[in-house]
């Protein structure tokens, strides 16, 4: 894959992310106005896919970096590592944390009126989440210039966080243990 082509996979993939935001919207809508007293489960369904979409990629995104550590710069292999970690944040990981965080910050604000210690200590990890995926955004820019100084063992150390996360967050919403 060259450079160029490169550059140009990225139009695809924006433009395939933006028809599913438009979906979504209108979905959201069409639900909303059809089922209006049974809206809250068909929100909750929509913020756990959105959720499982975010987590997959934030468990994929720093292991695809542990590997790009090892290809050479400028080699093909790590070219197409660029390609792949762009199009994972853009397309699915950055999309997937808006849906999440609407539907959530919704659910939160309809069903408990934003109280509960448990919704607040899930917050507060969701907000650590979300730094999270600032920071690996801002790594996914470094490798694309062949700046990144990290070893692959701080990014291996890395793809743990966002497990412990999830493991608290699931425990904090279902349990409600607070
Ligand atoms: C700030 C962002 C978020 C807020 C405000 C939020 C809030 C909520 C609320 C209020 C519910 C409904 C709970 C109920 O009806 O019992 C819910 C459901 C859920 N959330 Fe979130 N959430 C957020 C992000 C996340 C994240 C990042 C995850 C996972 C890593 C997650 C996992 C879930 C799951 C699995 C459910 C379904 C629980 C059930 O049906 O019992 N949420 N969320």
């Amino acid at each position: 894959m060259t450079g160029t082509s490169n550059e140009n996979s990225i139009g695809p993939a924006m433009k395939r992310m933006t028809i599913g935001i438009a979906a979504l919207v209108v979905l959201t809508a069409l639900l909303f106005f059809a089922a209006p007293d049974n809206f809250y489960p068909w929100a909750k369904a929509i913020h756990v896919i959105a959720v499982i979409s975010w987590m997959a990629g934030m468990l994929y995104l720093p292991r695809l970096l542990v590997y790009h550590v090892d290809a050479e710069k400028g080699s093909v292999q790590s070219e197409t590592f660029k390609v792949m970690e762009r199009r994972l944040l853009r397309a699915i990981i950055n999309p997937a944390m808006i849906v999440t965080w609407v539907f959530g910050l919704w659910l939160a604000w309809k069903g408990f009126g934003f109280q509960g210690g448990w919704l607040h200590a899930k917050i507060l990890a969701v907000l650590l989440l979300s730094g999270l995926h600032g920071y690996l955004a801002g790594a996914v820019r470094k490798f694309a210039e062949d700046k990144n100084e990290k070893p692959a063992r701080h990014w291996r150390m890395v793809n743990e966080i966002p497990t412990l996360l999830m493991i608290v967050i699931v425990i904090l919403v279902i349990v409600k243990p607070f």
